[in-house]
């Protein structure tokens, strides 16, 4: 297949073209530089030049290609309306560009703010509508296309998709418990991360383009919720810092923007997902990451 994949210089995205191309798919990728365009380059990718406000471009990766993987995000977590606009755009083009195609397309999504108190699963909607929402309401926005004629599927990815170079959400948490020379955690520390490896969420991807039914909602999750206590103690580990309890009054102040999410309970299983696809996660848990250095052994010394 001829797959267009926006973000597939992005931690998840160049996973999932290896995949891809591994699969024998012909990948095309938005690139808006230089030295992304010169990665995808090097393993055999083509490359479509554009930015994700360039909709043009867009939409023409879109028609030329026989199906959509869409991973790229501005993640401008300081200025949330730019990143949720751009995704919003991009999503309502992609989804235009394919109405009467049939064809797939596969768009990231997360499992934040799915349900309240209890895991969520692949039948639980996501509450998120319109352009003010969270993401944009871009899941949500990308399924409505299934009436339409497009083949969409939403990619709920964890809260972290971890492993060696990560630099997502756990890369910033580490980074704040150097900065601050103690690795917190979020009040007692209970409230829990659903986790899964990169190399697990990216065969997931990749699987879920040969055998997801239009409007599947599936849950790249391998552990269904690491205690943010154990986050904190393995990162404490990792670094050699004391571990300690922020008191909720002070996680915005001591965490910064990632203390809104580190004090969320993400947790969510993934029971469909492996029946629909045969995908069955085998990479290390997150606190395996962390106790093998995946976040210590190269990272830079703080000042
Ligand atoms: N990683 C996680 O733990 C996680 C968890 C839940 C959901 N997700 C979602 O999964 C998707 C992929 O995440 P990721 O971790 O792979 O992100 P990432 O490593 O930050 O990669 C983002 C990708 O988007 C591209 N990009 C950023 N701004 C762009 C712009 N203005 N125009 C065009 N391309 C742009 C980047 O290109 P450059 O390489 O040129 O910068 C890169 O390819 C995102 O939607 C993310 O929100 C990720």
């Amino acid at each position: 297949m001829r797959v267009f994949v926006t973000g597939a210089s992005g931690w998840i995205g160049s996973a999932t073209i290896d995949e891809l191309l591994a699969a024998g798919h012909e990948v095309t990728g938005l690139a808006r530089s230089d030295a992304s365009a010169a990665a995808l380059q090097a393993k055999g990718v083509q490359v479509r030049r554009g930015d994700l406000d360039d909709l043009a471009s867009i939409r023409a990766g879109a028609e030329a290609a026989e199906a959509v993987i869409h991973l790229a995000n501005k993640h401008d977590f300081t200025n949330p309306a730019v990143s949720i606009a751009a995704e919003r755009g991009a999503v309502q083009t992609i989804g235009d560009t394919l109405v009467g195609t049939n064809r797939p397309f596969l768009l990231a999504s997360g499992v934040a703010g799915l349900t309240q108190g209890r895991l969520a699963t692949e039948n639980d909607p996501s509450p998120f509508h319109g352009p003010e929402s969270p993401r944009g309401g871009s899941e949500n926005l990308a399924l409505e296309f299934v009436d339409r004629g497009v083949h969409s599927v939403a990619l709920r990815f964890s809260p972290t998709v971890h492993g060696t170079g990560d630099h997502g959400f756990i890369a910033v948490i580490a980074a704040v418990a150097r900065e601050k020379g103690v690795s917190g955690y979020p009040a007692d520390g209970t409230n829990r991360w659903a986790a899964v490896h990169r190399s697990d969420a990216a065969r997931m991807v990749a699987l879920g383009l040969a055998k997801a039914p239009a409007g599947a909602r599936l849950h790249a999750v391998a552990e269904e919720g690491v205690p943010t206590r154990d986050i904190a103690e393995a990162i404490g580990r990792a670094f050699g810092l004391p571990v300690t309890s922020i008191a909720p009054d002070d996680v915005q102040d001591h965490f910064g923007w990632i203390g809104t999410f580190f004090s969320m309970d993400l947790a969510a299983t993934s029971t469909m997902t492996p029946e629909l696809l045969g995908w069955t996660p085998t990479g290390p848990t997150l606190i395996e990451d962390l106790d093998a250095g995946a976040y210590s052994a190269h990272a830079p010394v703080s000042g």
